[in-house]
């Protein structure tokens, strides 16, 4: 059994008078990828954001645990560089950066080497791209590759990936999977939100979340049978499936 590197343990998180996490348990295996699963507004975003300790999202009940230490009261800062990282649906705030930069912003190895390198990896001609500024001159799909290759570039022990696949085309999203397979490859562990079925079937198990609430866990087999039934159209009324939030497949 491979051991959690990362533990969500018991979280409440309210804001403005309402559980936005509600008593919300997970733990995520080192390694492994998995999927984070429920319709709009369950609180995947807000899960998202509280790991990674973003402003608005860090005073909650319960413990987040990264290798077994708590890292409820660090900074953002602090966890990135314990290698957590959030791909972010738009990166707009890095506009105008050169592209180069941006790569290694947030890298280990701050040479346009690896840059240049991760660029290739995503199927980028570093000659084209390394001097390019991240605007709008970039279409959707060289921004979302350029942002694949910045997060390996990292080198994460665990990153977040939040609808990956939002507004992209078939060639970006198949960089994608080759990006979660390099991540896998390394040893990277990744939590992957989504609501497509495609992305869904490169995690090896996953949550189904909604209200804030762990309704379900364990294979996507199963995870897609419950969003389908149990959880589509959200009748509010959903309760935590007993069986599958004790036990793990
Ligand atoms: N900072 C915030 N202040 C108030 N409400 C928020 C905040 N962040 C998220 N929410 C609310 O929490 C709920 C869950 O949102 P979100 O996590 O973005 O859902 P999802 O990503 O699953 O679609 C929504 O009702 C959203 O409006
Ligand atoms: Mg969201």
């Amino acid at each position: 059994m491979n051991s959690a590197i990362l533990e969500i343990d018991d979280i409440v998180l309210n804001i403005n008078g309402k559980n936005l996490l509600n008593h919300l348990s997970m733990e995520f295996w080192e390694g492994q990828i998995h999927a984070v699963i429920g319709p709009n507004g369950a609180g995947k975003s807000t899960l998202a954001s509280t790991i990674m300790g973003l402003s608005g999202y860090t005073n909650f009940l319960g413990d987040i645990r990264f290798k077994g230490n708590s890292i409820k009261n660090l900074s953002v800062s602090q966890r990135a560089a314990l290698g957590i990282t959030l791909a972010w649906q738009e990166p707009a705030r890095y506009e105008g950066l050169l592209v180069k930069k941006f790569i290694i912003a947030g890298a280990k190895d701050k040479s346009e080497k690896r840059a240049r390198k991760a660029l290739s990896t995503v199927g980028l001609n570093p000659d084209l791209y390394i001097n390019r500024k991240v605007d709008k001159t970039l279409s959707g799909g060289e921004r979302k590759r350029i942002e694949l290759a910045s997060i390996l570039a990292m080198e994460p022990e665990l990153v977040i990936m939040d609808e990956p696949d939002s507004g992209i085309d078939v060639e970006a999203l198949s960089r994608i999977f080759d990006t979660l397979k390099i991540l896998k490859n390394r040893g990277s562990t990744v939590i992957l939100i989504t609501h497509s079925t495609e992305v869904l079937k490169h995690a090896e198990h996953g949550f189904l979340i909604c209200h804030g609430q762990l309704l379900s866990k364990g294979s996507i087999v199963k995870l897609q049978a419950l969003f389908g039934t149990k959880c589509i159209p959200c009748s509010h009324k959903n309760q935590p499936d007993e069986e599958s939030v004790y036990e793990y497949e």
